[in-house]
């Protein structure tokens, strides 16, 4: 494909100037891939005598392409309601979303919403995912099975709960240890696919539970964990209630062996420098989930001081509670939050977070995150004029920062001309 290339080999930092070496621009570049692989990454003018004759050159020189997005936290069984409206966490968990997840019992259903969820993935540019299933394992199957079809990226799991839950959604304490396990065996590591150990969080798991998950993780250091962590502050009180012999709420996961380099804490609003240097040191990451603490009142997120201690973050929509599923718009969000604390993201961190940045966090970056020789050839193709406004906006910007900058701004779906993955094309805008 002939066309701008933009990737990241390094952290860019934070400062408006990108730090020495981190991004990596072919404005007039070739991206070459075979069997899903990148072969090569170039300049057109150096890379097209090295072609082979027979191959078939794209040529989209007016359209930017980028690896595919990443999401590190979204929840594929709760597309169906979003915007639900007026409610912090845990009414919005109990009004809306218990019962909303009762309807993945049901593999049909499932099924159905799986391949709804990966159509609007697509859409928006986004070819990895970190994903809460329901406590179903029907609707683990069933997202695994429709993301393998499409030969994908992505991680997920069931959701582990033994208490505080409607009955139709809880797991008997160890049996749901036992279906994970069952699960684990049938997809973890089953072609692009990954397991990620999911106890929703504290409240609606026991001791005995969360322990349990920390033994699937002891057992097999591969696995993923995905939950939960100070989010809102009821939230906060009720697991002090609950586990009155931690003295944080991070504490209840660390005695039960749940923080690693794999593991994923949404949210992590309400932290102290203490907590944040105990997730640093474990090399756990934290996803920040702009659209969905704006939607839910849940608060605003200190990106400067976790990352002042080297605490690796990731950027996430966190569907149904967040509003939209695009990258762009979460990138928005994350920028209008950032403006409210004194911290503006870049557009440069913040592309660096969709794409790099969300892959070396979830340690995924040995194969996707970069446009570069030896990774899955899963990328995205930007059209900066995909509608009138942002066209004309686009043709003021005088350099790459200010068009990326654009982009994350007024950018929506339509910007997401084509998304590739696995080396096929997974989705081409209609209009
Ligand atoms: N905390 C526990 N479960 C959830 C959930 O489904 N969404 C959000 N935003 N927070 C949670
Ligand atoms: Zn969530």
């Amino acid at each position: 494909m002939r066309a701008s290339l933009l990737s990241f080999d390094a952290d860019p930092g934070d400062d408006d100037k990108p730090r020495e070496g981190s991004v990596v621009h072919h404005a007039d570049g070739a991206l070459w891939w075979q069997n899903g692989k990148i072969i090569a990454v170039d300049d057109y003018s150096r890379l097209a005598p090295r072609l082979p004759d027979n191959i078939s050159i794209i040529d989209q020189r007016d359209k930017l392409v980028m690896p595919g997005f990443i999401d590190s936290h979204v929840h594929y069984v709760q597309l169906d309601i979003m915007a639900s409206y007026g409610r912090q966490l845990l009414d919005w968990l109990n009004e809306y979303t218990f019962p909303e997840e009762c309807r993945f019992a049901d593999y049909e259903h499932a099924s159905l919403m799986a391949d709804i969820f990966l159509d609007e993935l697509m859409r928006v540019g986004t070819t990895t995912a970190q994903v809460f299933c329901s406590s179903h394992p029907t609707s683990v199957d069933a997202f695994f099975g429709a993301a393998q079809r499409r030969d994908l990226c992505m991680l997920a799991g069931k959701v582990l709960m033994d208490r505080h839950a409607p009955d139709a959604l809880t797991d008997d304490t160890l049996g749901g240890i036992r279906d994970s396990e069952r699960l684990i065996g049938d997809w973890h590591r089953n072609g692009r696919l990954g397991y990620s150990v999911t106890p929703r969080f504290a409240p609606t798991s026991t001791r005995t539970q969360l322990d349990a998950a920390g033994g699937l993780l002891r057992n097999d250091s591969s696995l993923w964990l995905q939950t939960h962590l100070s989010e809102n502050l009821g939230e906060l009180d009720w697991v002090a209630e609950l586990f009155p012999d931690s003295h944080d709420y991070l504490d209840v996961y660390e005695r039960s062996g749940l923080v690693g380099p794999r593991s994923t804490f949404a949210h992590g609003i309400h932290l102290n420098d203490g907590m944040r240097s105990r997730l640093a040191e474990r090399g756990a990451n934290i996803a920040f989930c702009p659209s969905s603490n704006l939607f839910l009142g849940s608060g605003l997120f200190d990106r400067q001081s976790a990352r002042a201690l080297d605490l690796n973050l990731t950027l996430a929509s966190d569907i149904g509670a967040g509003t939209d599923l695009s990258g762009l718009a979460t990138l928005k969000a994350a920028y209008q939050v950032g403006q409210l604390r004194g911290q503006p993201l870049t557009a440069w961190a913040g592309f660096h977070a969709l794409t790099r940045g969300n892959a070396v966090s979830l340690s995924l970056d040995d194969r996707i995150g970069r446009l570069a020789p030896g990774m899955d050839a899963d990328f995205v193709v930007i059209d900066r004029h995909a509608s009138s406004l942002l066209s004309r906006r686009m043709n003021r910007a005088d350099t790459l920062t200010e068009e990326l900058f654009t982009l994350m701004m007024l950018g929506d779906d339509r910007a997401i001309y084509e998304t590739w993955a696995g080396g096929r094309l997974q989705h081409r805008r209609q209009h």
